[in-house]
This record gives C-alpha cells, sequence and structure tokens, in this order.
C-alpha cells in the first residue's frame, strides 16, 4: 500500500489539491483533456476548496475538464438540498466557473437519483465515461463501513454501475445531512462498481477522522481484499495513494 501521512488534514488537503493540479495541467497541456472522478462527504471537502482555487486562478484553458461523480441517494430529486448534485454545484461546478468560466458546468457529470429508470440511468452513464475516455484520476473517501461510493460490504470487485440497498450503517452516518432524521434519508443509491473504479488511471483516497482509525488499521494489515471491506479492493490497483491524517 502507498500511504502518505499528514499531520493533519488541512495539510493533506493542499497536498492533495496540489498534486491532482499538477496532473490536469500537464494532461490538458498534452491532451487538451481531463476527466476527474469526484466523491462526496466531508473527507475531500477542503482538498475541493483548495483545487477549485487552483484551477479558478490558472490560465487554463478547462472546456476539455470533464467531472464523474461515484454515487447519489436514490431516489431523490436533484433539487434536493442533501443530494450530491446540490453537494456537487455548491462546492466544485459553481465556484470553479465563477472563477475560471472555461469549466463549462455541463461538463459535472453525475448519476440521475430521480430517472424512473435506474438500471438505463446506470449503463448510460458507463457509456459516458467510456466515451470521455475513462477516468485519469478519481478521488475517493472512505466509508465508516469500508464502502468506496456506495459499494457496500458484500459488493463484488468486477461490480459495475448500479442501484444498490444502503446498509443501516452507511443511512445512520449520513442522518446528519438529513436533519439527524433516519427516515428522510433514501433507502438507496446509484454507486459506480468496483470494477468500475478499478479502471481509473489514478486513484488517490483521503482517509481523515477517528471514526476511521481502526477501518484504516485494518486495512493496512490486509495485502488480499476482501468484500467485508470494499475499500481492501484498491489492493488491487496499480497506482492507488492513501493520504492519511491519522497518526
Ligand atoms: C458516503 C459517500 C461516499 C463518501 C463516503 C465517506 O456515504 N457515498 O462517496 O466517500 O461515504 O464520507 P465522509 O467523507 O463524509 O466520511
Amino acid at each position: 500500500m502507498n500511504i502518505k501521512h499528514f499531520t493533519n488534514h488541512d495539510e493533506s488537503s493542499a497536498h492533495v489539491a496540489q498534486y491532482i493540479f499538477d496532473r490536469i495541467q500537464t494532461k490538458i497541456g498534452e491532451s487538451g483533456t481531463f476527466v476527474l472522478g469526484l466523491a462526496t462527504g466531508a473527507s475531500p471537502k477542503l482538498m475541493y476548496q483548495n483545487l477549485v482555487r487552483l484551477l479558478g486562478e490558472s490560465e487554463l484553458d478547462l472546456s476539455g475538464l470533464h467531472t464523474f461523480n461515484l454515487d447519489e441517494y436514490y431516489p431523490i430529486r436533484q433539487s434536493h438540498p442533501n443530494s450530491y448534485f446540490q453537494e456537487m454545484y455548491r462546492s466544485f461546478w459553481k465556484p470553479l466557473n465563477e472563477l475560471n468560466p472555461t469549466f463549462e458546468i455541463p461538463n459535472g457529470h453525475i448519476l440521475n437519483g430521480e430517472n424512473p429508470k435506474p438500471e438505463f440511468e446506470c449503463r448510460i452513464y458507463e457509456k459516458m465515461i467510456e466515451k470521455a475516455g475513462g477516468i485519469d484520476f478519481q478521488v475517493l473517501g472512505l466509508g465508516v463501513n469500508g464502502h468506496i461510493g456506495f459499494n457496500e460490504p458484500g459488493s463484488s470487485g468486477t461490480s459495475r454501475t448500479r442501484m444498490i440497498d444502503l446498509t443501516p450503517e452507511t443511512r445512520e452516518a449520513n442522518k446528519i445531512y438529513f436533519g439527524n432524521d433516519l427516515e428522510k434519508v433514501p433507502t438507496n443509491g446509484l454507486t459506480m462498481g468496483i470494477g468500475t473504479i478499478l479502471e481509473s488511471k489514478e486513484i488517490v483516497m483521503i482517509v481523515t477522522g477517528e471514526k476511521k482509525r481502526d477501518l484504516f488499521q485494518k486495512l493496512e494489515q490486509r495485502d488480499t481484499p476482501t468484500e467485508e471491506i470494499p475499500a481492501s479492493f484498491l489492493l488491487n490497483h496499480p497506482n492507488t495513494t492513501f493520504y492519511s491524517d491519522l497518526e
């Protein structure tokens, strides 16, 4: 496992943002395009602020930058204040477009949690990623039960984008975003599969928060993947780095 340790979250967030910025600058310079996979949740928030500032204040032509989010609740309206659509609009697409209008908001893609045909939505999403040339760089957070995206424990390492039942732990962990009312947390999610995620050319996982300590220790001790900890499938990926601010 390739792990980089930092003493605090500010430092690791700034470091990851600078690293991704450099990657984007190089590849946009060479080919004009970059496909960035994004995660939601608390872990990458500060990194996004840094990255939006770096990209926004740069002279880069971002018309070839596409972003694809990992997951979305299901069912949920895109206009719902807690949809991942709204989260990304607020924290990434809109502020970046305001600072550097060459980034076009419609190039920020996310699974549509209000599509009445979720299987169709997932199939189309895979096609869109493929058409964009595949994901150059994927950002991940670590779920409290080891999930990545919404790939809950038991997900296969070859799974593709699909609808999934959220586990009680995940709904419990995410209820703070729904006024602490479990009833309001959607029962399902749409998520890129583990197989889909593993096709990314490079992956960064941001590990932060005391709640993740035991789990991350377990992950560090493994050398083979297990379906019980979906994040452990990253051990099969040739270019993944874990950025941890846990001592
Ligand atoms: C959530 C999301 C994931 C996120 C993870 C960790 O349920 N579906 O995309 O990466 O869990 O969230 P956090 O960073 O808030 O701990």
